[in-house]
């Protein structure tokens, strides 16, 4: 698991925030001490960050492959249709704080910061083409090598997690011949700018990210962004190279299941924004970190059946959802999951600890840990269950016939001590958050193995070999 280096401030200070074009150019940025930058690539990214660091007092040279981007921005006109970028570059040309070459020794000779801000396009199969990255970390390696002066390397590019370690750290040391000992420092820093708005959301990011290898690199960059009014997450690189993809897929999602609600709504005659808009005015539950943490599968009364009641009207409208299909898929997946993980153990006596979809009620309807528990019975694992809430003993009226009806098979199974529950068993299966599970790590022997679905606090001394569903 990679660590936080350190999270930090989440602090406004409207006198540097400034939000219309007037004031955007004129306005300079409490600054950092001023840096000597070289931008690679000058397409959205790379053309944005370079105009707005040249506004910000910073001196800046563009590199790119292209004569005409070059040449472009020398004569102080914008490679890129982006609002306030124009007025930006010819501000920067005219006073010598921008300028560009494609001769990227001169650039890195030049500077004491080089930004690589290259495409990473998409092959024919989907992967992620990272030779221009690689091409680049080259070019900059080279041209660092015999100097001694810190150099500091930072790649905005969106590239997926072990790039920085498989490829951009290595080509950076092996072209260059020096490390962080030598004064070469490597971080990655994801841009989360958008077409368009991209100038405001470099002034005002929902966030800054910088994944590095130790602390004094990440300090470095974040130097960069002194004035920057968003919150700074310090973090190691797979992290920061992770988040980028979560947020672009985050918002892909949000973007079809809109769209397949939409498609429903009109198929039954409501106004699918007057649905979306009252979606989004709950922020307790929609628009909300609630349902955002991995874990174990959804479950309960509610989620399945009503999921596959929509699915099912969707199909008799003509109305295909493949996205809540496949959140059925996934759910179901996750199940598969957690039943490997506990499968790979090697050991066939499980005391699996929380039978309900949740802590706290004793509604076993569609409860994803029974369907794993049936699982692992269905393959002549030994189970014994432990859930407080489920026990058959103070379970009354539905819910009693429930167990006896569909699961009686549980009810044979289910025990009603914790402790005696947990020390008959080789491998302990923690199912739901009910508080009292909370205990059940200081109660294990070495030897015995933890399944964690719902990713339990350990204590310091913990040595059981543990694994967590998703962690
Ligand atoms: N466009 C966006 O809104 C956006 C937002 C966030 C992140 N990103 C990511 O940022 C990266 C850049 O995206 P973009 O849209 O700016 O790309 P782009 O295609 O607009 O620009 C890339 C530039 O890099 C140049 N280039 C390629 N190889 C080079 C080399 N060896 N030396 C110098 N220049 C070279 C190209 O000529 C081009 O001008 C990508 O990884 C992308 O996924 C893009």
């Amino acid at each position: 698991m990679i660590k936080t280096l350190i999270k930090s401030k989440d602090s406004r200070d409207d006198t540097l925030a400034p939000s219309k074009f007037s004031e955007t150019v004129r306005v300079r940025r409490a600054p950092g001490a001023q840096m000597r930058i070289a931008v690679f690539g000058l397409g959205y990214v790379g053309a944005v960050s370079a105009a707005c660091l040249a506004r910000d007092g910073h001196s800046v040279i563009g590199v790119d492959l292209k004569a005409s981007k070059v040449s472009m921005i020398n004569d102080g006109k914008s490679p890129i249709v982006e609002k306030y970028v124009g007025e930006m570059i010819a501000e920067g040309a005219e006073s010598g704080r921008l300028r560009a070459t494609q001769n990227a020794a001169d650039a890195v000779a030049q500077s004491e910061l080089s930004l690589i801000c290259v495409g990473t396009p998409s092959r024919g199969n989907g992967s992620l083409d990272t030779a221009a990255v690689e091409h680049v970390c080259k070019e900059i390696g080279a041209a660092l090598k015999g100097r001694s002066d810190p150099h500091t390397v930072v790649l905005r590019s969106t590239v997926l997690p072990g790039t920085m370690r498989s490829l951009v750290i290595p080509a950076l040391e092996a072209a260059s011949e020096r490390n962080a000992e030598s004064g070469l420092y490597i971080a990655n820093n994801p841009e989360f700018l958008r077409e368009s708005t991209a100038v405001e959301d470099y002034d005002h990011p929902p966030k800054t990210v910088i994944g590095a290898v130790d602390e004094e690199t990440a300090g470095r960059v974040a130097a960069l962004y002194a004035g920057i009014d968003a919150p700074l997450f310090l973090t190691g690189v797979e992290t920061a190279e992770l988040v980028k993809y979560a947020d672009n897929a985050w918002h892909a999602v949000k973007v079809a299941f809109a769209n397949e609600i939409g498609s429903l709504s009109k198929a039954v005659d409501v106004d699918s924004h007057d649905v979306m808009d009252i979606f989004c005015a709950d922020k307790k539950l929609n628009i909300s970190p609630a349902y955002l943490r991995p874990g174990f599968a959804f479950g309960g009364s509610c989620l399945p059946k009503d999921l596959r009641a929509l699915i099912y009207r969707g199909k008799t409208l003509d109305v295909e959802t493949p996205l809540l299909t496949g959140a059925v898929l996934s759910n179901k997946r996750q199940i598969d999951r957690a039943f490997e993980i506990i499968t790979a153990t090697g050991r066939k006596s499980i005391a699996f600890l929380g039978i309900s979809f949740k802590a706290d009620t004793d509604d076993l309807r569609e409860s994803p840990q029974v369907a794993l528990v049936e699982k692992l019975l269905g393959k002549g694992y030994q189970v014994r269950i432990y859930d407080r809430s489920v026990h058959l003993a103070r379970l009354t009226g539905a819910n009693r016939d429930y167990v006896n009806d569909h699961i009686p098979h549980i009810a044979d199974i289910l025990g009603d001590d914790l402790e005696e529950t947990v020390a008959g068993a080789e491998v302990v299966v923690i199912g739901n958050r009910a508080a009292e599970f909370r205990t059940v790590p200081a109660m294990m022997r070495p030897t015995q193995r933890l399944v964690d679905l719902v990713r339990i606090p350990l204590p310091e001394n913990f040595s059981c070999r543990y694994d967590g569903v998703n962690w």
